[in-house]
C-alpha cells in the first residue's frame, strides 16, 4: 500500500467514527447521551470497571501485536526450501496462557463484584429516617411518568427531577411492555418488566459551579414498539435548594391566564375528550394513562421529548398526534383550527 493510500485509509476511518459517533464521545459534551462522563457514584463504579477492563485489553492488545509482528520480521521466509523448527507442545507455556487470562479474570471480577452489591444499597433504615428520595417510575407506550411519593404524589411526564448530594431511589414499573430505563449519564440501564418491581439507586454530583441544575437527556433503551425511538426524556439534576424551589413551585397549581383565548382553550380542554386521559392536577395520576400537563407551559418538550415545545409545534401535535409519533395512543380528536388555537393558548398559559 502505497504511504499516500495508507494516511487516505486512516483519515477516512477517523472521519467515520466522528460520524458514527456524531462526534459525541470525542467531545464529551453535557448534553451528551454518554456513559463516560459519569455524574453519579452508580455512573462512576461502572465506569472505573469499563476503564480497567479497557486498560487490561489494550495492554493485552499491544503485546500481543507485537510479538505477531515480531515474528513475521524474525522468521520471515529467506529461501523456499526453509523449513521453520518443529516443536510439539511447550508444558510451561500452556500452563501460562491458561493461568494468565484466569488472573485477569479474577482481578476485573473483583471490582465488578463489589460494584454490583455497592450498586444495591440498603436503604431501609435510610428510607425510614425520610433520607431518601424515592422516585416511581413507569414507562408506558411512548413515555415516562414520574411519581413522587414523598412530596405529595406529583407527577409529572418524561421530566426527572433529582436532587444533587442525596440518595435517589428509582422504583421501575411498566405499564404495559417491556421498556427499559436509561439516562447514561446517571448511570445504570435497567429494565421496566411487566408483574416486576426493578430499582437504580444513585447519588447525583453537584450540578457546574454557577448553576443551579443540569439537564440530561435520556430515552428508551429497550425496543418496545413503533415509537420506541421517539421514547425519550430528561433528567434535571438540581442543587438541593433549588430542587426545593422546584417541587414547591410544581406543586402549586399554575395561576389562571386572563387571556380569552386560554379560556376559551381551557374549555375545549374540558370539552373535547382531552381531560379522559390528561390532568393538569400536579398530583392526578389519572392511572398513568397521559403525561400529566400541570405547568406544561414551562415544559421545554413535549410529546416525549420528540419536540420543542412551541406553538407550532404543539399545533401540529394536536391536529394529528399520530403523524409525529406512530402509533401513539393519544386519539387524534379531529379538532378545528380554533380549538387547536386555543388549546396551544391554554397549555402555553399554565406556568
Ligand atoms: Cu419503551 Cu422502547
Amino acid at each position: 500500500m502505497s504511504a499516500r493510500l495508507r494516511l487516505l485509509t486512516l483519515t477516512s476511518a477517523v472521519a467515520a467514527l466522528a460520524v458514527l459517533t456524531g462526534c459525541e464521545w470525542l467531545t464529551f459534551s453535557n448534553e451528551a447521551q454518554t456513559t463516560m462522563v459519569p455524574m453519579t457514584d452508580l455512573g462512576r463504579s461502572t465506569d472505573s470497571v469499563y476503564w480497567l477492563v479497557i486498560y487490561i485489553t489494550a495492554g493485552i492488545f499491544v503485546v500481543v501485536q507485537g510479538m505477531l509482528m515480531y515474528a513475521m520480521w524474525r522468521f520471515k521466509e529467506t529461501s523456499p526450501d526453509d523449513i521453520p523448527e518443529q516443536v510439539h507442545g511447550n508444558l510451561q507455556m500452556e500452563i501460562g496462557w491458561t493461568l494468565l487470562p484466569v488472573i485477569i479474570l479474577v482481578v476485573i471480577s473483583v471490582p465488578t463484584v463489589k460494584g454490583i452489591w455497592a450498586a444495591q444499597p440498603d436503604t431501609a433504615e435510610m428510607e425510614a429516617a425520610g433520607e431518601v428520595v424515592t422516585i416511581k417510575v413507569v414507562g408506558k407506550q411512548w413515555w415516562f411518568a414520574f411519581q413522587y411519593p414523598d412530596y405529595d404524589d406529583i407527577v409529572i411526564g418524561n421530566e426527572i427531577h433529582v436532587p444533587a448530594g442525596k440518595q435517589v431511589h428509582l422504583e421501575l414499573h411498566t405499564g404495559d411492555v417491556l421498556h427499559s430505563f436509561w439516562i447514561p449519564r446517571l448511570g445504570g440501564k435497567r429494565d421496566l418488566i411487566p408483574g416486576k418491581v426493578n430499582h437504580i439507586w444513585f447519588k447525583a454530583d453537584m450540578p457546574p459551579e454557577g448553576q443551579d441544575s443540569i439537564t440530561l437527556l435520556g430515552q428508551c433503551a429497550e425496543l418496545c414498539g413503533d415509537s420506541h425511538a421517539l421514547m425519550r426524556m430528561q433528567a434535571v439534576v438540581h442543587t438541593p435548594e433549588d430542587f426545593d424551589r422546584w417541587v414547591n413551585g410544581y406543586k402549586a397549581s399554575a395561576a389562571q391566564s386572563s387571556d380569552p383565548l386560554a379560556a376559551a382553550g381551557q374549555q375545549t380542554f374540558l370539552s373535547a375528550g382531552c381531560i379522559a386521559c390528561h390532568s393538569t392536577d400536579p398530583t392526578n395520576a389519572q392511572a398513568y394513562l397521559a403525561p400529566n400537563l400541570s405547568h406544561f407551559g414551562s415544559r421545554t418538550h413535549l410529546a416525549a421529548d420528540r419536540l420543542d415545545n412551541t406553538p407550532e409545534n404543539l399545533s401540529a401535535w394536536l391536529h394529528n398526534p399520530q403523524a409525529l409519533k406512530p402509533g401513539a395512543t393519544m386519539p387524534n380528536l379531529n379538532l378545528n383550527d380554533q380549538q387547536v388555537e386555543a388549546l396551544v393558548a391554554y397549555l402555553h398559559s399554565l406556568k
